[in-house]
């Protein structure tokens, strides 16, 4: 049989600071554990400031032609797709076939600008197929680009995380340790709303008969600057806000509870897991901490182990939450907002639990608390469902298969 290697451009918009688990690193991976050859490269990359291009789309043909490329991938319609769009007179069109892979905000976020939309738009219409995460992102991209085949695939895990997890037993993280830390892992932006359950939190952790140690460990990039001086400022008024009212009251207690609103700033000397260990160990330490991101492997080793209590996602707006599926698949109970793409992963009470207002985040997330058998049983159904739904060699033989059906010359059988 004759067997031509394949070449397939990955262009994705977030090359730098992703890890394993990352769309394009997962792409890349399923491709190459079949054989194709993959480059990956980024707008940024082919565009570089110094360079007037005339027309972007000539400038990407002549890297397919140099490279050899057969087929392209845009991840992201509108911050890749805005490379395949002619902006000189010649009508130019992209020399290879190429699809799309909707990174979530897209759909959600900048579709609703006129001129965003518009590229989108004609990015879809030239793509072979395009794939969605969810059921609601799929019933978009099918409004909007009904002639695109449009398929639905679940983000995976990596393979990494998917190996080393899986035989894991489907333990339950013992609720008696202290301090019970919450963690809320997502970039400093505003459409994660890292501020949405702040002063629930700081009012839970003073409630005179709930006497566990809480906290909150915030870890996140910051991505938008203005936005994160605006979130440090406004954590800060709260934090001093309850301190204030701490002070007034005489009561012992409270006044233990002082302590743990000061040191909300990374504690000096220390970072990154030495930070966070030196903070817990401060008896009533902060009770919310942010902090800067873990290295990624480091940060999936401690995900398995005990440090933390629960994952938070609170975010307003997603594609689908990597970290999510990576906390369920290390047994970690995960409470969620209940937007579209937390809830196309999560039945509440199944495998995890869903809020929509702060005050049903304290209630449920102190359920888990006192329940230890619904702490269990999130836990074990949650690893169950990852696994089974999640699953990269599932997400693999699904990519692949589409790529050899839209690439090969040849007719070919190939039944999705
Ligand atoms: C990806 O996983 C490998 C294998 O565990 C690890 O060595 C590497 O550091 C990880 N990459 C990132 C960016 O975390
Ligand atoms: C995952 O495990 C399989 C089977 O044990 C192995 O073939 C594969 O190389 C592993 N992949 C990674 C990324 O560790
Ligand atoms: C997990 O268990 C399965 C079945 O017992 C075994 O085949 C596989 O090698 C194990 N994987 C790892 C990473 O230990
Ligand atoms: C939710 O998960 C996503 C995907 O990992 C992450 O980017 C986001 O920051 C998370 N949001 C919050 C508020 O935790
Ligand atoms: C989550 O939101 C959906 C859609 O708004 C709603 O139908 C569902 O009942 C909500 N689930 C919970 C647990 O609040």
């Amino acid at each position: 049989m004759l067997y031509v290697m394949e070449t397939v451009l990955l262009l994705s918009p977030t090359l730098a600071a992703t890890g394993n688990t990352s769309t394009v690193s997962r792409l890349q991976n399923h491709f190459e554990r079949k054989s194709f050859c993959v480059l990956v490269t980024s707008p940024h990359d082919l565009f570089s400031q110094k360079v007037n291009y005339n027309c972007k789309l000539k400038r990407i043909n002549k890297h397919i032609v140099e490279n050899q490329v057969n087929f392209v991938i845009l991840i992201h319609a509108f911050k890749s797709g805005s490379c395949v769009i002619c902006t000189c007179s010649n009508s130019c069109k992209l020399c290879v076939k190429y699809a799309v892979v909707f990174g979530g905000t897209d759909l959600n976020e900048d579709i609703k600008y006129q001129d965003k939309f518009e590229v989108m738009k004609t990015c879809l219409n030239n793509a072979v197929f395009c794939v969605a995460f969810t059921e609601s992102l799929l019933a978009v991209a099918r409004i909007h680009y009904p002639n695109t085949p449009a398929y639905l695939q679940q983000q995976a895990l990596s393979y990494q995380l998917y190996n080393v997890s899986m035989n894991d037993s489907c333990k339950s993280h013992v609720s008696t340790k202290t301090p019970l830390v919450f963690l809320l892992s997502c970039s400093i932006r505003e459409v994660k709303d890292p501020l949405f359950l702040l002063e629930d939190f700081l009012t839970w952790r003073k409630l005179a008969t709930f006497s566990r140690d809480i906290r909150l460990l915030i870890l996140g990039p910051v991505t938008d600057s203005e936005y994160a001086n605006l979130f440090f400022k406004q954590m800060q008024t709260l934090i001093m806000a309850h301190h204030a009212q701490c002070t007034h009251n005489q009561d012992d207690k409270l006044h233990i509870n002082l302590k743990s609103v000061i040191s909300f700033p990374p504690l000096p000397g220390s970072t990154g897991i030495e930070a966070m260990n030196a903070w817990l160990s401060i008896p009533d330490g902060s009770a919310i901490q942010y902090l800067k991101p873990f290295e990624q492997s480091e940060f999936q080793e401690l995900l398995r182990t005990e440090t933390f209590f629960a994952m938070i996602n609170c975010s307003k707006s997603e594609g689908m939450s990597a970290s999510l599926l990576e906390a369920m698949a290390c047994g970690l109970p995960v409470l969620a907002r209940n937007i579209s793409g937390n809830n196309a992963v999560i039945t509440d009470s199944k495998n995890g639990l869903l809020f929509s207002q702060p005050q049903e985040f304290v209630n449920k997330a102190m359920e888990l608390i006192i329940d230890n058998d619904l702490l269990k049983k999130l836990v074990c159904n949650a690893k169950q469902y990852v696994f089974q739904s999640h699953n990269p060699y599932k997400e693999g033989d699904f990519y692949c298969s589409l790529l050899t059906k839209y690439t090969s010359k040849v007719d070919n059988d190939f039944i999705l």
